[in-house]
């Protein structure tokens, strides 16, 4: 089958419904294109868990707060269809904002809590952009499974909490987060790194490994792991700390490492580029 590109809401609602009719299984991996290994992944898992794959590309501005990077966040559409033709998708879903946000566009979708802790400190309407757009591109793909990475852990874990509260029949997948050779987790925001930042970019899974090290070891003074965090980080680099932050990996709730798996959640400055990074330790029995 040849690779689609569809642009209009009606068309991917009509192309989804009828392979839907033909009991065809669609798994959907929502990006905002510039595709990496990272992307590259979620789309392996979703070509196995279904008989369709569709992936969207777009750059939701509903998820940038202004003065953030939308304008300058990379885009390269060429090299993505490529990219997809490559790993067999089905159908890439590029649609125009504004059929996304008409001008009379009103509703958004909340997660209440969640989408206020780590990220949602310094980007506060973050999370309600992500929601709205993936749960009106869940609407529109009507996939019976989508692909999302571990990398943005919060994301991930809002995105299952609006499937279950909101009651949408889709499975969410949570695929591993995709690395460098030197560590780095793999992002589109990556490319904005110039060569001293990239170069110390690689302290945020150092300081990840450092804290494993010190969980693996026995250690469990979450407030004294999180300061040699912070001390390895500003002695190896020049990054400024956004937030480290040992919370329950389930729920976002305060950590509990002897009654549930602890997500170990990190972001780091360079500059103007926020870089985030996580690891799961699971609990101890
Ligand atoms: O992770 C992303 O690239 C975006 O937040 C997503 C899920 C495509 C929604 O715009």
């Amino acid at each position: 089958m040849m690779m689609k590109v569809i642009k209009s809401i009606a068309e991917m609602k009509n192309w989804s419904d009828e392979q839907r009719f033909r009991s065809r299984k669609i798994s959907f991996v929502p990006t905002m294109g510039f595709l990496h290994e990272g992307h590259l992944s979620l789309i392996r898992k979703a070509r196995e868990l279904a008989d369709r794959v569709v992936v969207s590309i777009y750059v939701n501005p509903a998820q940038f707060a202004p003065g953030e990077d939308l304008d300058q966040y990379p885009r390269g559409m060429e090299r993505d269809l490529d990219l997809c033709v490559n790993e067999h998708v089905d159908v890439v879903f590029n649609p125009e904002t504004t059929s996304i946000y008409p001008r009379d566009f009103k509703s958004y979708v909340i997660t209440e809590d969640i989408s206020k802790v780590l990220c949602g400190i310094s980007r506060p309407h973050h999370f309600r952009g992500v929601s709205t757009i993936c749960c009106k591109l869940f609407n529109i793909v009507k996939p019976h499974i989508a692909v999302f990475g571990q990398k943005d852990a919060q994301q991930a874990i809002i995105i299952k909490r609006m499937v279950v509260d909101l009651n949408l029949d889709i499975e969410i997948a949570v695929q591993p987060t995709i690395r460098e050779p030197d560590g780095l987790a793999m992002s589109s925001r990556n490319k904005y790194l110039n060569p001293r930042e990239r170069a110390e970019a690689t302290v945020l899974f150092k300081s990840l490994q450092l804290a494993k090290e010190a969980f693996d070891h026995g250690k469990l003074n979450l407030e004294e792991i999180k300061m040699q965090m912070y001390q390895f980080i500003e002695q190896h680099s020049s990054g400024k700390i956004d937030y480290i932050e040992f919370i329950d990996a389930q729920n976002l709730n305060t950590a509990q490492p002897e009654q549930s798996d602890t997500l170990i959640a990190i972001a780091v400055f360079f500059g103007n580029t926020r870089l985030i990074d996580n690891i799961i330790i699971p609990k101890r029995d």
